[in-house]
C-alpha cells in the first residue's frame, strides 16, 4: 500500500492478537512501527521477529503500561522525540473484564476507562504536535461493536469504547485543519486472546453462534480489522474522518 515509506507508527497493544497484525500489515507497506505493550507481553520476541522479517530496526518494542498516565506521558514524549515524530498513531489496545455492574469495585471500573480510552487521550495529545510539525498524520482508534448492539456485564468496557467515540469525532474536527484524520474502527467478533474468555470449553459452539449472529457466513481473521486500519492511515481515505468503520461481517449495521 502506497503512503507508508519512510513513516513511523506507533500501535499499542502490538504484541497481541490484532495489534500484532495491524504491525505486519503497516511493515509490509513500508512503514516503521513502534510497539508499545506491557513489559511481560512477549513484544520484545516479537518485536525481534519482525525484524528479521522486514529489516534491523524496522520494529521497536516500547514496554509499558497504560495504566499509568503520568508514565505514558513521559516515555512517549521521550519515544516521539527518539524517532523523530509518528506518523500514525493505533490505539488499539484494551482489557474486557466480564461481570455484573454490581460486581464492579471503583479501581477495578477505573483501569478499564484509564486502559482503554484515557491512554488514548494521552497519546493524542503527545504525538498530535510532532504530526502537525510534519503536515499531517492519521490516527486510528480501535472500538467495538460492543457499543453499537450492547452487551450484558461488559458495561465499563463499552463506556470506555463511546469515550473512543466522542476522542475520534472531536479530534477529527480539532485536527483535520492540519491535515490529521482521525477515525475509528469497531471489530465485531475476532478470535483472538481477548475473545478466549468467551468460548467457554466449546470453541465450535461459539463459533456457530457467532455466525449466526453475523450476515456472512464464516469468522474472521485479525487480517480483517489490520486491512481496514491501513485503509484509514492510507490515502485511499484522504477525505474521510471522524468516523467509525465496522468491520463485523454484518453483526450490526449502523
Ligand atoms: N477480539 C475481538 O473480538 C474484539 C472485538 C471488538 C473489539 N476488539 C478490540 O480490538 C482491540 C485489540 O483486541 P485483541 O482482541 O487483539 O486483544 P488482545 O487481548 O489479543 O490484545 C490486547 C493487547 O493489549 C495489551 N494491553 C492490555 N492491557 C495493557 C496495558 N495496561 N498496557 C499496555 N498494553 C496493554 C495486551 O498485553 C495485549 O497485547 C481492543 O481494543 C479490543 O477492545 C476486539
Amino acid at each position: 500500500m502506497d503512503g507508508f515509506q519512510g513513516k513511523t507508527a506507533l500501535v499499542t497493544g502490538g504484541a497481541g492478537g490484532i495489534g500484532s497484525m495491524v504491525c505486519e500489515a503497516l511493515l509490509e507497506s513500508g512503514c516503521r512501527v513502534v510497539l508499545h505493550d506491557l513489559p511481560a507481553s512477549g513484544g520484545a520476541a516479537k518485536a525481534r521477529a519482525l525484524c528479521q522479517t522486514f529489516g534491523d530496526g524496522q520494529a521497536i518494542f516500547a514496554p509499558g503500561d497504560l495504566a499509568d498516565l503520568p508514565g505514558l506521558k513521559r516515555e512517549s514524549q521521550a519515544l516521539a522525540a527518539a524517532v523523530d515524530g509518528f506518523d500514525f498513531l493505533v490505539n488499539n489496545a484494551a482489557i474486557d473484564p466480564v461481570a455484573p455492574i454490581e460486581a464492579y469495585s471503583i479501581d477495578e471500573f477505573l483501569a478499564v476507562q484509564t486502559i482503554n480510552a484515557h491512554a488514548a487521550f494521552i497519546l493524542c495529545q503527545t504525538l498530535a504536535p510532532h504530526m502537525k510539525r510534519k503536515g499531517g498524520g492519521g490516527i486510528v482508534n480501535v472500538m467495538s461493536v460492543i457499543l453499537s448492539g450492547g452487551w450484558s456485564e461488559k458495561v465499563p468496557y463499552a463506556m470506555s469504547k463511546g469515550a473512543l467515540l466522542g476522542l475520534t469525532r472531536s479530534l477529527a474536527r480539532e485536527l483535520g485543519p492540519h491535515n490529521i484524520r482521525v477515525n475509528a474502527v469497531s471489530p465485531g467478533a475476532i478470535p483472538t486472546a481477548l475473545e478466549h474468555k468467551h468460548y467457554g470449553n466449546d470453541r465450535a459452539a461459539f463459533d456457530h453462534r457467532t455466525i449466526k449472529m453475523q450476515s456472512l457466513p464464516f469468522r474472521s481473521d485479525i487480517r480483517d480489522v489490520a486491512d481496514a486500519a491501513l485503509y484509514l492511515l492510507s490515502p485511499l481515505s484522504r477525505f474521510i474522518t471522524g468516523q467509525e468503520l465496522h468491520v463485523n461481517g454484518g453483526m450490526y449495521m449502523g
